[in-house]
């Protein structure tokens, strides 16, 4: 069956009710489209643990920053419709921020509820220098829950505070769902797959490398038992491009969040760097 594209909430909404009457599982891959080969991976994992899977396209206003690239965010709607029949999703959702949202779209709406996260787990890493973001986040994933009513959803790992805010949002708010976590896919020099890698200079996508470099070179002296975190710090930022603007990086607990200083096993080493108007994240997770 040809995967259908759905623009309406009311559309997805009737056949996630026709598949529920069939005791049907449904998964949901939340994205903001222009999808590649990491998010091909979501959807394959989708598909093997679920009957049904619905990938969303919506580039959610609420999530981006005044100064942010929402205008510029790639849409490529047809391209990800073609690579989501190639691996068999169901449907692909794409509404409009009218059909999601009404109205007025933007993160100071006074007229919205929105799904605020706690604080402790927003104001830092990429929280801390995108404002509201993750209320956004928290926000429209719920939203596509309440429409979608998966049974599974996928996350990718590259998104390491997205993902572990939303768990904590599944698990506190008793949403009916489990949270499918999916490993980071790398291009084959190592940069973490991401949208806005379409955004790189080919010089920019070569200052980029030095990211992933940094934290396999974090993992090299771990697994050769470094623990400190001073010095994997400093390593980790010798290595790094000078042209890249360093916005954080940081070593915290991947199950609790809270900082370390003694790297173990577990410990998540998250990075985010600007390189020129591009700003990009990448982790690992030691052991
Ligand atoms: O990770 C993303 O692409 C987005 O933050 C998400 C989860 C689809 C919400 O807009």
């Amino acid at each position: 069956m040809s995967v259908i594209l759905l623009n309406h909430i009311d559309e997805v909404k009737s056949n996630i009710k026709e598949w529920k009457k069939d005791n049907l599982k449904v998964g949901l891959v939340p994205t903001m489209g222009a999808l590649h080969a990491g998010h091909a991976s979501l959807i394959k994992k989708a598909k093997a643990m679920c009957d049904k899977v619905v990938v969303s396209v919506f580039v959610n206003p609420v999530q981006f920053g005044p100064n942010e690239d929402y205008d510029k965010y790639p849409r490529t709607i047809e391209k990800d419709k073609q690579l989501c029949e190639e691996i068999g999703a169901d449907i692909v959702f794409a509404p409009s921020a009218k059909e999601m949202y009404g109205e007025n779209v933007n993160l100071s709406n006074t007229e919205l509820t929105y799904v605020c996260p706690p604080y402790n787990y927003i104001d830092c890493l990429c929280g801390k220098s995108r404002p509201g973001h993750f209320d956004g986040v928290a926000t429209v994933v719920t939203k596509l829950f309440n429409i979608v009513q998966p049974d599974f959803a996928f996350f990718g790992q590259k998104d390491a505070q997205q993902l572990f805010i939303i768990k904590k949002m599944v698990k506190d708010l008793n949403m009916n769902l489990e949270i499918i976590p999916c490993p980071i896919v790398r291009e084959s020099d190592g940069l973490a797959m991401s949208s806005r890698n379409s955004y790189l200079s080919i010089e920019e996508r070569k200052s980029a490398l030095s990211i992933s470099k940094a934290l396999f070179e974090v993992e090299k002296l771990y697994n050769k038992g470094i623990t400190d975190s001073n010095i994997l710090f400093d390593t980790a930022v010798s290595v790094l491009d000078k042209k890249l603007e360093l916005d954080y990086l940081e070593f915290r607990d991947f199950n609790t969040f809270e900082k370390v200083d003694k790297i173990s096993k577990n410990t998540l080493t998250a990075i985010a760097v600007k390189i020129g108007k591009t700003r990009l994240i990448d982790n690992i997770i030691l052991g």
